[in-house]
C-alpha cells in the first residue's frame, strides 16, 4: 500500500493511473479538491477497491496521523500543491499554507508515524517528495541546465514556497533521519492537464475560437516532458533512490513558448481544420508579460539517468500529438472542468462522505 497526497490533481491523477494500471499494490490517495482537484479524471477507477480515496488536507494531522495507523503504507508520495504560478501572483495564502505549512504537517506525522514503526518497515519505508524546476530560478540563455548541486534561487510566490518544502524535507532527513527522496521537474504536460497551464490552455482556446494568450515575446523558454514519463521517473526514484538525495527529471526539450504555441496551432490545423481554413495561429495575440517571468529553465537529468537507468518513453513530437489528440477524443472532460460541473463529481458519484 502506497499513500498518495494530490492524487486528484494532474501529475498526481496520472500517476494514480499508471500505478494501478502496472501494480495491484493498493493507493490511498488524499486529496483537498480544491479547484485543481478533479475526481471525474479518476472515473474509471470506480468501485475499483485498490484506490481508496479520501476527501482532506495534508495539513490535517489528524486525519493523516489516522491514514497513516489504519493503512501502513509503505511509503507516502507527496504531490499535493498549490502548483499554477500566475494565481501565487493573485494571492500567495493558499500556496504558503498547503506547500510551506501543509507540507510541514504532513513532514511531522509522517515522522512520528515512522518513527515508531518496527525496524524492517521503518527500514523499507519512503517519503517522496514532488518538486519542480523551478526552485533553481532563471538561467542565461547558453547557461548550463540546472544540475542538482544548482544553487536555489526561486523567483515566484510559487517557486519560493516549493523552494521551502523542499528545504523542510531536506531538514527532515538531515535532523530526524527521516527516508527521503525528492524530485525536481520540468514543465509537464499529457492528457488530464487544467485548462489554466499554456498547453491546455492554447488547445481549448484554438477550439472555442478564443484568443491564444502569449506573454510578452513568448521566447521564455521550457523544458517539457509528457506526464507519463515524470510517472515513471518517480517510480524508478522511490524503487532505487538514494536516501536524502535529489534527482532533476526532464525531457531534454528545451522550447520557447511561441514554439509551443505554433506546434499546438500546427497539429490541430491538421487534427481538426477550421471551417474557414484559416490556421488556429491567427488566433495568437501577445499579451502583457507575467511579473518576474524566468526566462528559461533547462533540466540536466543526466543523474537519474546515469544512476536509475530511467530516460523518457516520449519525445516531444509523440508527446504533444498524443496530447492534442487526447483533447479532441475528450469534450466531456474539458466542458465539465469549463462549466465548474467537475466540482460536483465528488457529490453526485459518492455523496457527501469524506471517504470514498
Ligand atoms: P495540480 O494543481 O494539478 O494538482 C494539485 C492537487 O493537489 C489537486 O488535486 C489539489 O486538490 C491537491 N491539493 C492542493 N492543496 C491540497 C491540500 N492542502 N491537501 C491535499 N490536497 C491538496 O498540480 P500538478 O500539476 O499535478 O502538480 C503536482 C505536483 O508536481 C506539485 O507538487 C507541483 O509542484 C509538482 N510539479 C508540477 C509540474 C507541472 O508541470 N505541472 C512540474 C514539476 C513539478
Ligand atoms: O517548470 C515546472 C512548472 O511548470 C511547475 O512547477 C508548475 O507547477 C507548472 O504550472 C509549470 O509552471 P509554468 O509557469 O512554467 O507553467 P504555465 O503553463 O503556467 O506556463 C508555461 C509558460 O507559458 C510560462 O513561460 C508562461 C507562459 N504562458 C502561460 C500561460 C498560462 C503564456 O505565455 N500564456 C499563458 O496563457
Amino acid at each position: 500500500m502506497i499513500l498518495i497526497t494530490g492524487g486528484a490533481g494532474f501529475i498526481g491523477a496520472n500517476f494514480v493511473l499508471d500505478w494501478l494500471a502496472l501494480h495491484d499494490e493498493p493507493v490511498v490517495n488524499l486529496d483537498k479538491l480544491t479547484y485543481a482537484g478533479n475526481l471525474e479524471t479518476l472515473a474509471s477507477l470506480q468501485g475499483d477497491a485498490r484506490h481508496v480515496f479520501v476527501q482532506g488536507d495534508i495539513g490535517d494531522s489528524a486525519l493523516v496521523s489516522h491514514l497513516l495507523a489504519e493503512h501502513r503504507p509503505r511509503a507516502v508520495l507527496h504531490f499535493a500543491a498549490e502548483s499554477h504560478v500566475d494565481r501565487s501572483i493573485q494571492g500567495a495564502d493558499d500556496f504558503i499554507q498547503t506547500n510551506v505549512v501543509g507540507t510541514f504537517r504532513l513532514l511531522e506525522a509522517v515522522r512520528t508515524h515512522w518513527s515508531a514503526l518496527p525496524e524492517t518497515e521503518k527500514t523499507a519505508f519512503r517519503f517522496l517528495h514532488v518538486s519542480t524546476d523551478e526552485v533553481y530560478g532563471s538561467l542565461a540563455p547558453d547557461a548550463p541546465a540546472f544540475t542538482e548541486a544548482h544553487a536555489y534561487e526561486p523567483n515566484s510566490p510559487y517557486s519560493a514556497s516549493k523552494a521551502a518544502s523542499d528545504h523542510l524535507v531536506r531538514a527532515w532527513h538531515h535532523t530526524h533521519g527521516l527516508p527521503v527522496l525528492t524530485t525536481n521537474c520540468s514543465n509537464n504536460y499529457g492528457p488530464f492537464h487544467f485548462p489554466e497551464k499554456l498547453i491546455p490552455l492554447m488547445i481549448v482556446n484554438a477550439l472555442a475560437g478564443k484568443a491564444l494568450p502569449v506573454y510578452g515575446d513568448g521566447m521564455q523558454v521550457r523544458d517539457w516532458l509528457y506526464v507519463k514519463d515524470h510517472c515513471s521517473a518517480i517510480r524508478r526514484v522511490l524503487e532505487g533512490g538514494a536516501l536524502g538525495e535529489t534527482y532533476n527529471v526532464g525531457g531534454w526539450n528545451e522550447k520557447p513558448n511561441i514554439e509551443i504555441v505554433h506546434t499546438v496551432c500546427a497539429l490541430l490545423d491538421e487534427l481538426r481544420p477550421r471551417a474557414d481554413g484559416q490556421s488556429y495561429a491567427t488566433q495568437i495575440t501577445h499579451v502583457k508579460d507575467r511579473p518576474g517571468h524566468d526566462r528559461r529553465y533547462a533540466i540536466d537529468a543526466r543523474k537519474l539517468e546515469a544512476e536509475l537507468g530511467w530516460k523518457p518513453a516520449e519525445t516531444f513530437e509523440t508527446g504533444i500529438r498524443k496530447t492534442v489528440q487526447w483533447y479532441l477524443d475528450h469534450p466531456d472532460w474539458v466542458a465539465h472542468v469549463q462549466s465548474g460541473a467537475y466540482r460536483q463529481w465528488v457529490q453526485t458519484q459518492y455523496g457527501a462522505t469524506a471517504t470514498a
